[in-house]
């Protein structure tokens, strides 16, 4: 499991670890665009460096979210979570979400592309893409309940090297959805809300943009708390 804390953060932790400890910081994370949950082993400087920010104040910015009042409502701790709650709580909080959402969107997606496809041919790049996503994401999701998660319930010292393969190819798997989601954003934008051609493109854009961080903390629940807790089990 992660250790870390707002006093104990500094250039070098990574920073999955720094959201593992202080969900707070995901919020900070989110809005500059720096990656916790895939590259989420990069350390704090690193991550800063590659989005032209100063560590110290970001860290200074972490440090002021977490006296301000919580806005978002599955901010959670999983800090002394079983590995067992912590799939029921992905499950549950992400992937059910995840799945209503991806239905929702793709639609969206279709409509603003037929009705403005024509003055942006852009549009058909993000409907295509996101039904791209929207497969992979159903089949990994999927995977996940069927296979990945009662694995990882059942995890035993000494079955690291059985499990092992089946981490780092859904680790992989996450790298690609975070990639798609970075052309997606791209395509779209910066999912920049004032660029709308109507009242549906705007809600579409709005709901990327909220898929796309949950999919970050549902990314990093599961590279940065889970699987290390699965890892920490088997070896034990
Ligand atoms: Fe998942
Ligand atoms: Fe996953």
């Amino acid at each position: 499991m992660a250790e870390a804390s707002t006093a104990t953060v500094n250039p070098e932790t990574p920073v999955g670890d720094i959201v593992a400890a202080d969900p707070a910081a995901a919020r900070v994370f989110e809005a500059l665009q720096i990656d916790f949950c895939c590259g989420g082993k990069s350390p704090l400087a690193e991550a800063c460096e590659s989005r032209g920010l100063d560590p110290a104040t970001v860290m200074a910015m972490i440090a002021a979210a977490d006296r301000l009042p919580t806005t978002v409502s599955d901010e959670h701790d999983l800090s002394n979570a079983s590995i067992e709650e912590i799939c029921e709580h992905i499950v549950a909080s992400h992937h059910d979400r995840a799945r209503e959402d991806l239905e929702r969107i793709a639609a969206l997606a279709e409509k603003v592309e037929r009705a403005h496809g024509a003055s942006d041919p852009r549009l058909h790049d993000v409907r295509a893409r996101f039904t791209d996503l929207r497969h992979e994401m159903e089949s990994h999701m999927d995977t996940e309940e069927s296979v990945v998660f009662p694995a990882c319930q059942q995890v035993s010292s000494g079955a690291g090297a059985e499990l092992e393969p089946l981490l780092v190819a859904h680790e992989g798997e996450h790298a690609e959805i975070g990639a798609e989601l970075v052309a997606i954003r791209d395509l779209a934008d910066g999912y920049d809300e004032n660029r709308a051609f109507c009242n549906t493109h705007r809600v579409l854009l709005h709901s990327l943009r909220e898929f796309e961080a949950d999919t970050h903390q549902h990314v990093h629940e599961e590279n940065n708390v889970l699987f290390p807790l699965v890892r920490e089990a088997a070896a034990a």
